[in-house]
């Protein structure tokens, strides 16, 4: 069933687990997302970045995971990811989205409540969720581009007033985790002092960005195949299980959901020198999809909670 962050995430709060955001732009990486968390008893986020809406068409994507969130017997949340302007938000409230995310932690204090309320003003009218941003994560994702030195830790008193001025119904927090697979040089960490003390200062659900493991397992994967992808390190699981016994209640993964599709598109391809069945490809990348958020929901501690 279709449902909002409100539905699914002051629960998860309360009761000390989080919700997967999983990031989409296809149909079997949605089928993938929504047929585990099923399996699973979970609920679930599928979102899209606003590249993701530009490569499937704002249509396409939104029926595909409208049709398969409705069929589903979990809350499944169609959420916007980094929506870079109230007109995005506007436009996905339109497509049948129940949950959006404006992304104005770029700009000042001041400018970033201001087009806060405004989308939430518009999205409450239309029973919508919003999340929104406050302190900057590294890292290149569509319209929001951050780089390294710019990243700067969410302060706990801004936080609190950003919460309270701006009516957002979840708030992403920047607390040392940056998107995409290169996200640390040296030991992988989080700042749960910092996490701490903003937990205390604001009771909506926490978010967590570049929340991705990039696992060792799926780059030896990937690479078995033919692939030449770096080893990198991802946000450990147990920084993961700490950030959500102190306050995160949703995490967002993309980077391990491109790693292990290249994976089972890689080894399907090799094994079966013959196949040129565009269905047998993508099916078993679709399994890996499944393996991933299979793993993700057990360590969020979502499983059972539908
Ligand atoms: O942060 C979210 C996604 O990783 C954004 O990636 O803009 O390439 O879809 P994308
Ligand atoms: P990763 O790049 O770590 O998967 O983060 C994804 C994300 O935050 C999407 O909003
Ligand atoms: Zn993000």
């Amino acid at each position: 069933m279709l449902a909002n962050l409100n539905d699914i995430l002051p629960k998860a709060r309360k009761f000390g687990y989080a919700v997967g955001a999983f990031n989409t732009s296809n149909l079997e990486i949605t089928q993938g997302i929504i047929e585990t968390a099923e399996s699973m008893r979970s609920p679930v986020i599928v979102a899209t970045s606003e590249k993701a809406i530009t490569y499937a068409g704002i249509e396409n994507i939104s029926q595909i995971i409208i049709t398969l969130a409705k069929k589903a017997k979990i809350p499944v949340v169609l959420h916007l990811d980094h929506g870079s302007s109230y007109e995005i938000c506007r436009a996905c409230i339109h497509h049948g989205y129940t949950s959006v995310m404006i992304d104005a932690s770029r700009l000042a204090f001041k400018e970033n409540v201001k087009v806060t309320k405004k989308v939430v003003g518009y999205a409450h009218q239309h029973k919508v969720s919003v999340e929104a941003e406050i302190g900057r994560l590294a890292g290149i994702e569509d319209e929001v581009k951050v780089l390294k030195h710019e990243a700067i830790y969410t302060d706990p008193d801004q936080a609190r007033r950003f919460a309270v001025e701006s009516g957002c119904d979840a708030l992403a927090i920047a607390i040392g985790t940056s998107h995409g697979a290169y996200k640390y040089k040296g030991k992988a960490q989080l700042r749960i002092d910092i996490l701490e003390e903003i937990a205390e200062q604001v009771n909506l659900p926490l978010v967590l960005h570049g929340a991705s493991g990039v696992k060792s397992k799926w780059i030896d994967h990937v690479n078995r195949f033919g692939g030449a992808l770096e080893h990198t390190k991802g946000v450990p699981d147990t920084l993961i299980k700490q950030a959500v016994r102190h306050g995160i209640a949703k995490i967002n993964t993309d980077t391990d959901l491109r790693i292990a599709f290249t994976a089972g598109i890689r080894e399907y391809l090799s094994r079966h020198r013959d196949e040129f069945d565009p269905r047998a490809i993508i099916d078993h990348a679709r399994d890996m999809i499944a393996r991933v958020v299979d793993d993700r929901i057990r360590v969020f501690g979502s499983i059972n909670r539908a």
